[in-house]
């Protein structure tokens, strides 16, 4: 299989297969960066952690009738996945106060949201990823309202599959960022990642952090936490 680096992230890299015009190999790396890249190191078996634990949280979405853009696992660190045009909007949803809603809004750390919050981010490292709304959406052309309220909802559908799949494994889901893109024939569906790099969890007796926060704020046990999440899902 002929491969040709189309794009490279910070935490993966995306090829072109040649004669596969509808297809795209996705391959995680252990290369990872905070806080828009300030912060930059290297986290042994990330990309092998990320890449199975992305494709136990896709299949059990997929099964569950969500649509995707991961087609298979082909190698420790590299899937097959559809070709897409991602929207340039980073969704994230949350459950449980922590981060940027601690730091921005004054949440209390831990407070269990009544409701859960649903934010749009710019995806633009130039910008660092600026919070936006709906209006900044429709107005730069990114979606129309149909698109967004199609993504607001299947988010919101995937937070309650991902809150139970969790929970059944004594974790937290305290938030989590998803990316959507369209896909040859125009359908939106899910892309990127799903994993301790772009999600919280939080372990559900100790509320121990297990994911990129670890490595954020200097925690330690940084290749333990992702090693633990791909162990409880693996299960
Ligand atoms: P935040 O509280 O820092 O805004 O992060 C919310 C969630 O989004 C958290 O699960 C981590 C994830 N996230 C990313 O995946 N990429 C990013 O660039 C940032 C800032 C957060
Ligand atoms: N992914 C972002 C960065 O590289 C921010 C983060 O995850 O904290 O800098």
């Amino acid at each position: 299989m002929e491969k040709t680096l189309q794009y490279e992230g910070k935490a993966k890299k995306i090829y072109s297969i040649s004669g596969k015009p509808d297809l795209y190999i996705q391959e995680f790396k252990d290369d990872a960066t905070a806080f828009n890249g300030l912060k930059k190191d290297k986290i042994s078996n990330k990309g092998i952690m990320n890449t199975e634990i992305t494709t136990l949280i896709f299949n059990h979405l997929i099964a569950n009738g969500i649509p995707t853009h991961f087609v298979e696992k082909i190698s420790d660190n590299e899937m097959i996945v559809k070709k897409v045009d991602i929207i340039k909007v980073e969704v994230v949803c949350r459950n449980i106060a922590a981060g940027s809603l601690v730091k921005k809004f004054g949440f209390k750390e831990g407070f269990v949201l009544k409701h859960p919050i649903v934010e749009y981010y710019l995806k633009s490292d130039e910008l660092g990823d600026p919070l936006f709304n709906e209006e900044h959406i429709y107005a730069l052309g990114l979606a129309n309202s149909e698109e967004l309220n199609f993504i607001k909802s299947l988010t919101l559908k995937i937070n309650e599959l991902l809150k139970k799949y969790f929970a059944e494994r004594k974790i937290r889901l305290v938030d989590f960022k998803l990316e959507f893109g369209k896909d040859v024939n125009g359908n939106i569906i899910l892309a990127d990642e799903i994993s301790p790099d772009t999600c919280r969890f939080w372990d559900s007796e100790t509320n121990e952090k297990m994911d990129k926060d670890r490595f954020r704020f200097d925690l330690g046990k940084v290749e333990d936490a992702y090693l633990e999440i791909r162990n409880r899902l693996s299960k």
